[in-house]
């Protein structure tokens, strides 16, 4: 599980059932105690480690220090995510990398590296992958973050078709506003989900082995409208 303090995370592993834990975060050690309460409630084996999408250099060694220090896995899901400013992201080069970088280029590069290992199990795994309704079209109020996180979408997508023939399975999610640190400081967020619904659907989705999950559902009915406004409108739109 990588962003594994990510409330989306923990709601995904509370649903994850019969499953051991990698979980990998930024100063992995302050999940010790959710370790500790999962490794009792659950009777499986949890193990932390230190990961960050930005430290480009240590991803390649992700897989096989997964493997050496907790054993083999089957699983992996991308869960991190970094909403950022996006006005400030208008005037900072630190605070654009930093979105595009985190939500993207990390995630791309930590993906690559983890598909390989999965391949070369030569056995059936998976991939979850967060993206975002946001990715689905640029908006003027989040086109930073939307930018990264399309862009994410496209790369899953791509790494599905060269997995296609192998066990491994790779599921992209699309989940609209869901109630979570990340939009505790956003006020009058539409259909805003609860964590524990969006977990629900994707390990529902990921068990039937599903390409694409929008969460909650009808969001992919609301991006289908967005996608089809067209530009010239979209223009006047303050979205
Ligand atoms: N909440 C929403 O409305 C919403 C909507 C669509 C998609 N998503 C996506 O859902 C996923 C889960 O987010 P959430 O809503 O559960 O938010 P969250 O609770 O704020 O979790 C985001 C997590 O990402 C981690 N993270 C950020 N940058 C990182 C980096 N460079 N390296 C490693 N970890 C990093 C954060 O770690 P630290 O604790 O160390 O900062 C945090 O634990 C993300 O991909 C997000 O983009 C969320």
């Amino acid at each position: 599980m990588l962003g594994a303090k990510s409330a989306i995370a923990q709601a995904i592993i509370a649903k994850l059932d019969g499953y051991d834990f990698i979980l990998a975060a930024r100063g992995s050690e302050a999940l010790a105690p959710f370790a500790a309460d999962l490794r009792l409630r659950r009777e499986c084996q949890v193990d932390l480690i230190e990961f960050d999408a930005l430290d480009f250099a240590a991803l390649a060694q992700l897989p096989q220090k997964a493997h050496d220090e907790c054993g083999e896995f089957d699983l992996v899901v991308v869960a991190f995510g970094y909403l950022g400013d996006q006005a400030t992201a208008e005037r900072d080069a630190v605070e654009m990398a930093t979105v595009l970088n985190a939500n993207f280029t990390g995630a791309a590069i930590a993906l690559s590296h983890l598909a390989n290992y999965l391949e070369a199990r030569g056995k059936p795994g998976g991939i979850i992958g967060i993206s975002s309704v946001a990715g689905d079209r640029g908006r003027q109020k989040n086109y930073v973050y939307g930018a990264a996180k399309g862009g994410l979408a496209l790369f899953l997508q791509g790494l599905r078709n060269r997995l296609a023939a192998t066990e491994v399975h790779v599921l992209t999610v699309k989940p609209g506003f869901v109630d979570t640190p990340m939009t505790q400081d956003m006020d009058d967020l539409p259909f805003l989900a609860s964590p524990e619904k969006v977990a629900g659907d994707i390990v529902r989705t990921y068990r039937k082995k599903k390409d694409i999950i929008y969460t909650p559902f009808f969001w992919r009915w609301i991006m289908f409208i967005i996608r089809l406004i067209p530009e010239r409108l979209f223009k006047k739109m303050n979205l």
